[in-house]
């Protein structure tokens, strides 16, 4: 199967990691936080205020924030918008729920 990036010919850089309530999530250049966490398993981190319904990405364009996380302690950072960087502390307040079928 051919990957997207060899049919550009492009060179990926090394993943890196970054911390998801404390916990590893690996990372590539230029990958935003959301996909980070979405590429790890994680589909959502935070809960509606009525009903606690689970969300996480939905859009994914920077419109619905639906997808906000504390970033290295600055908060309501939309994921999906946010370039995730070596070292990135992501706090979700614990919300995050794990690998697909958690939450
Ligand atoms: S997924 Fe909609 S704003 Fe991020």
């Amino acid at each position: 199967m051919r990957e997207p990036y060899r049919l550009v010919r492009a060179r990926p850089e090394p993943e890196f990691e970054i911390s998801v309530d404390g916990s590893p999530v690996p990372a590539v250049p230029g990958q935003t936080v959301g996909a980070a966490m979405h590429g790890a398993g994680i589909r959502s981190w935070r809960t509606t205020r009525f009903g606690g319904r689970p969300r996480g990405l939905f859009c994914g364009i920077g419109v619905c924030f639906d997808c906000l996380v504390t970033v290295n302690g600055t908060p309501s950072l939309r994921a999906c918008l946010t370039e995730a960087r070596p070292g990135d502390r992501i706090d979700t307040g614990g919300a995050a729920g794990g690998p697909v079928g958690g939450r």
